[in-house]
């Protein structure tokens, strides 16, 4: 195969997923909310800071033999608004899925005020909060209005 001096050739993966348009820097956060530790399973691509005609630069993680479950795609959605989950089975990409930040995100994350009713062990209060700005992200919650930096976000992943 040709390969330019110039051009790393990132492999095609055989079966399972492609998380494209990570929003720069993130590739790890997304390896490490998946769980992702390499001690087991196949091969995992990760591609950092690469040229992307949509957002300059971009992140990507390639993960062979694994799909992704809803849970984990909203949460790749709050660290990554506009990255694509791409699934892939016999080298063909089969679906193709932008992920979507609601403007209001509820179940995923916990408040960082101890205090917050949605924190109550004994109250049925599921948690709240509205998007306050993508990138970087900042949630308030809906409860106590305490504002959640990214930070604290990738903490409880
Ligand atoms: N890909 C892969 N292995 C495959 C098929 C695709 O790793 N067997 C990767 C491609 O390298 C690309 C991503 O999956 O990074 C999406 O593939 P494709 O839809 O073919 O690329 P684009 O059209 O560039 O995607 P988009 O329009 O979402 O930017
Ligand atoms: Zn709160």
């Amino acid at each position: 195969m040709y390969m330019s001096k110039k051009t790393l050739k990132v492999s095609k993966i055989k079966d399972g997923t492609v998380i494209d348009h990570i929003t720069r820097g993130h590739a790890l956060d997304v390896i490490k909310l998946l769980g992702i530790d390499g001690r087991s399973g196949g091969v995992v691509t990760i591609a950092i800071n690469v040229p992307s005609k949509k957002l300059g630069v971009k992140d990507m993680v390639k993960i062979e033999g694994r799909e992704l479950n809803p849970e984990e795609v909203d949460k790749i959605a709050l660290i990554s608004p506009r990255a694509t989950i791409n699934i892939i089975r016999d080298y063909k990409v089969v679906e193709k899925q932008k992920v979507k930040l609601p403007p209001i995100v509820q179940g995923i994350i916990k408040c960082i005020k101890p205090s917050c009713i949605s924190n109550s062990e004994k109250e049925p209060v599921k948690p709240k909060f509205y998007v306050v700005s993508e990138n970087p992200l900042r949630l308030r919650c809906h409860y106590c209005n305490s504002i959640l930096e990214e930070e604290d976000v990738l903490k409880q992943f």
